[in-house]
């Protein structure tokens, strides 16, 4: 019946085209549904979060970590429930990974604590003698650039619509009052939790080290 479509290869390639393109618009366009993204109950990253996501981008964690529970048992075994898409639907940009190194540190917020974090990002021996993770003594000195994480999140809240509060406004004065009456509260906690004298102290005088963000932000993993 369409050997007079085999004979014409133009034809039947754009008839190939057609039928694949239609395919994959089957598979692709549920993807988009509102419903899918974000899951139930997902909050937006705090500020103090936002900047902890910088230090993982800017010291390079991805290197050698994923953040995706694939759906084997080996995984779930380990790791807990795998991924779904909805769970990143404030991650700009994603932080997947595809090389594992070390574990996956999708859901590691259910089982390590900060005071965890803390003596392992200072020193990966001391607490995991076989690791072969570097320390990151640097990130208790360094400060971390909460008004760039701030600016972010008055970002999305413009362009993506991403569910922050009034709380969440542009402006040198709203930063200001954040920063004194959400942000810094948010670091005493971690601090606190970290068991860390050194840090408190820190916090305690309005700064921030990069090592609070970055646990705030490890802590989210769950
Ligand atoms: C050179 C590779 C490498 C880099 C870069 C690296 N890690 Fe690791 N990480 C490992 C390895 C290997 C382990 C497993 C041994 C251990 O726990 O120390 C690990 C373990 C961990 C664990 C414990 C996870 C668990 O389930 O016990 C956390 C948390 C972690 N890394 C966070 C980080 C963060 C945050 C960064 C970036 C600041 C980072 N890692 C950078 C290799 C790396």
């Amino acid at each position: 019946m369409f050997h007079w479509l085999e004979k014409n290869p133009f034809l039947f390639s754009v008839g190939v085209f057609i039928v694949i393109a239609f395919a994959g618009l089957i598979e692709i366009l549920p993807n988009f549904a509102e419903a899918a993204r974000p899951i139930k109950g997902l909050k937006p990253y705090t500020v103090l979060q936002l900047a902890g996501k910088e230090v993982y981008k800017k010291d390079n964690c991805i290197a050698c970590h994923s953040q995706l529970i694939r759906p084997f048992k080996a995984e779930t075994d380990r790791y807990g429930q795998y991924s779904l898409s909805g769970e990143y639907a404030y991650d700009r940009p994603f932080l997947w990974g595809s090389k594992r190194t070390g574990p996956d540190l999708h859901r590691v917020g259910n089982y390590r604590t900060p005071d965890w974090h803390a003596n392992h990002m200072w020193n990966p021996k001391s607490v995991v003698p076989d690791s072969i993770m570097p320390a990151y003594k640097h990130q208790f000195k360094n400060i971390a650039d909460t008004e760039t994480a701030y600016a972010e999140a008055v970002t999305v809240k413009k362009v993506f619509n991403t569910p922050y509060g009034p709380e969440i406004a542009p402006g040198k004065a709203a930063y200001e009052k954040y920063y004194k009456s959400i942000l810094l509260p948010e670091a005493m906690k971690i601090a606190k939790a970290m068991k860390n004298k050194d840090v408190e102290a820190m916090v305690k005088q309005g700064k921030v080290p990069e090592i609070v963000a970055l646990i705030a932000y490890l802590e989210k993993l769950k």
